[in-house]
């Protein structure tokens, strides 16, 4: 198979380079020629040439490179940013009612540890009903339902919902609300009343530990 290719590529050369390639092989010659008969002026005039042309070209890849290492450093993420790219909660601590909010890439986001009676309560509601239908399967991990991560973002206009810290209003349906123009999110965090067109986002994480989840 491969001689076969070999053998058509060399075949096709000849006919579409020939005339294109003769005159430099003949002005190639002639300077090789230059250089052989003429050991004098002339000879090292070529080689001056050919050391310019050379140093013109090694300058400008030096060049291309110190143009190149700043974009490329500017293209490389900063350890900060790095940094944001994913958080590791321990959500231990966090007792069944509980909420907390933390941050990730610089939004807020809602941890909760449902209790089994939130749990029981978003599961009932007939998800056909519901304005963005999800299931609190589907925005939590199997085998931890208790726990909804959502970020702290009304989907409305982006106010930060209260319900998340203790003693805050948590509206109609016993999950989030948000006041600046009366959205509702029940115990799964989904909207149920008011504004907003989406339930509150469910953000990519993974528990990475029984305890620990990995938020990014
Ligand atoms: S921003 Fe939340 S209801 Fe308008």
């Amino acid at each position: 198979m491969s001689t076969v290719k070999k053998t058509k590529s060399t075949a096709k050369k000849p006919a579409v380079k020939k005339p294109a390639a003769a005159p430099a092989a003949s002005v190639a010659t002639k300077a090789a020629a230059g250089a052989q008969n003429h050991d004098g002026a002339e000879g090292s005039g070529v080689r001056r040439r050919d050391f310019i042309h050379v140093a013109a070209v090694s300058f400008a890849g030096v060049g291309a490179a110190a143009v190149a290492m700043p974009l490329v450093s500017q293209m490389s993420a900063s350890a900060d940013v790095l940094a944001l790219a994913s958080i590791e909660v321990d959500v231990a601590a966090i007792q069944p009612g509980q909420s907390i909010k933390t941050s990730w890439r610089k939004q807020p986001v809602f941890i909760r540890n449902l209790t089994p009676a939130e749990i029981e309560e978003a599961n009932k509601v007939d998800v056909g009903s519901l304005r963005d239908p999800q299931t609190l399967a589907e925005r939590t991990k199997p085998g931890k339902e208790n726990w909804l991560i959502t970020l702290g973002v009304c989907t409305h206009l982006g106010c930060v919902p209260l319900g998340a810290a203790a003693g805050e209003v948590k509206g109609e349906y016993g999950g989030y609300f948000c006041p600046c123009h009366g959205s509702h999110y029940d115990t799964a965090a989904r909207i149920r009343k008011g504004p907003a067109p989406l339930n509150l986002a469910v953000p990519e994480f993974a528990f990475i530990s029984d305890t620990v989840v990995k938020i990014g």
